[in-house]
């Protein structure tokens, strides 16, 4: 199959798959083996750990995306291809230094608060800077006009409607609960593009916890799949990689028909955070906060009240890790309004799925939802 694409899918499917689809299928299938208990410890799952032992070993690959991400490289910059366990490269050996480093800090001057990540000193670069940049003329008014919305901004969050509220507005404008409460399925078709290419994606949704989606690649499907209990991703030519920890979670709100009913019941805590502007739309940013999860931002068209960004995270040692959605092109569909767009990116790449035709309460066949059995050991070809 086609590196390139083999490496834009991976990007797609969590970039999980870019660090490892481009190596052999022998070493695939090490990285993929799943945690069966669920509760491994990265020590007892990987080769070589010096600095992350007792950390579950679901956070090892989101922890190293997080790194990737704040230092603005590849995971080649360290890793050596094919051997993620040796020690080869000096900046893995810096970066062993820096998690020590990283972790103190935050022990003795935070309450072990992970206030300073590698991301704080970084900021997409191997190399921060330490001396401040000159003020330039031009810069003033843009700081003073940040001040200001800063100030409004306050001011308005005193304004601002409940979390509740919004939920309800929300609610109200997708359908309403009684419409919402009846749909039982969904089929989706339409196009997905990342990477400059366009390729067609049928999505199936049954029973408020199952989703399967079909990406037709000319080299054959990608999936991603969640069953309501378990969750896979596929490549053409490799075996399925399980899902883990966030992933799940994230698997189980995208799979979830009637989110928008259910958007009260799932904080433990909420609270409207000020506004932004999310492309044309003003919106209301609320943060939801829920028991041994990560939050979630959610922002509401002021006007429409539709959901038009969502960002979840990935709990890493180093940090929380996004996952930004952003719904658009909301049509009616029987008695609800769904996007029939959404943009979902990450910190290693984006994509977009239009949505051309949509049927609701179709039959769907249980069958598509069942995971295929774990192939025979890989031989190298
Ligand atoms: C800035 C350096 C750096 C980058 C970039 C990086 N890693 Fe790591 N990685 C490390 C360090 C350091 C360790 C060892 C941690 C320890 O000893 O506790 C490690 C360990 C690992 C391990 C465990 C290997 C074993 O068997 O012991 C895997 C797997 C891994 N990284 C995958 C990745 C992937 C995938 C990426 C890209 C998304 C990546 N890493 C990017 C520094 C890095
Ligand atoms: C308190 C600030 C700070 C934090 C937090 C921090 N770093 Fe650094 N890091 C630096 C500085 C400063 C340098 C450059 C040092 C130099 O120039 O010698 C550096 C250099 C590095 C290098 C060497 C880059 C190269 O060019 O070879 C790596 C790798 C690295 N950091 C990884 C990390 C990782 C991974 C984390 C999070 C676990 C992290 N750093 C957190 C300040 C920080």
């Amino acid at each position: 199959m086609n590196r390139a694409l083999v490496l834009i899918l991976g990007v797609l499917l969590a970039s999980w798959f870019a660090a490892v689809g481009v190596s052999k299928p022998q070493s695939v299938h090490n990285l993929a083996v799943p945690d069966a208990s669920g509760s491994k410890k990265a020590e007892e799952q990987y080769k070589n750990i010096q600095v992350l032992k007792g950390i579950p070993a679901d956070q090892l690959v989101p922890g190293m995306q997080f790194i990737s991400a704040s230092l603005g490289v590849e995971c080649q910059f360290c890793h050596v291809q094919d051997a993620f366990d040796k020690d080869d490269k000096k900046p893995k050996l810096i970066a062993r230094k820096m998690m020590t480093m990283m972790f103190a800090i935050n022990k003795d001057n935070f309450d072990g608060h992970r206030e300073v990540t590698c991301f704080s000193c970084h900021r997409g670069s191997t190399n921060p800077l330490a001396t401040p940049p000159v003020m330039a003329e031009d810069l003033k008014p843009l700081m003073e006009a940040a001040a200001a919305a800063e100030k409004s901004e306050h001011a308005e969050a005193k304004e601002a409607p409940s979390p509740d509220q919004l939920f309800d507005k929300y609610l109200q404008t997708a359908g309403g609960k009684a419409a919402i409460d009846k749909i039982t399925s969904r089929v989706m078709k339409g196009t997905i593009t990342f990477g400059g290419r366009n390729v067609p994606i049928d999505i199936y949704c049954k029973d408020l916890d199952k989703r399967i989606s079909f990406t037709h690649t000319p080299d054959g499907d990608s999936v991603t799949a969640f069953d309501g209990h378990e969750g896979w991703l596929g490549i053409p030519a490799r075996p399925p990689r399980d899902m883990h920890g966030q992933e799940l979670d994230a698997a189980a709100m995208d799979a979830n028909l009637h989110f928008p009913a259910h958007l009260k019941q799932m904080f433990k805590e909420a609270q409207v955070q000020g506004s932004e502007k999310i492309g044309d739309a003003d919106a209301y940013l609320v943060v939801g906060k829920r028991e041994g999860k990560p939050p979630l931002r959610l922002y509401f068209d002021k006007n429409s009240g539709l959901l038009v960004r969502l960002v979840r995270y990935a709990d890493t040692p180093f940090g929380l890790l996004p996952t930004q959605i952003d719904y658009a092109d909301y049509r009616q569909v029987e008695d609800v309004k769904i996007p029939f767009r959404w943009t979902l990116a990450r910190t290693s790449g984006r994509f977009t799925i239009q949505i051309a035709e949509v049927k609701e309460n179709v039959p769907v066949d249980d069958a598509k939802f069942v995971k295929p059995a774990a192939p025979p050991e890989q031989t190298p070809k």
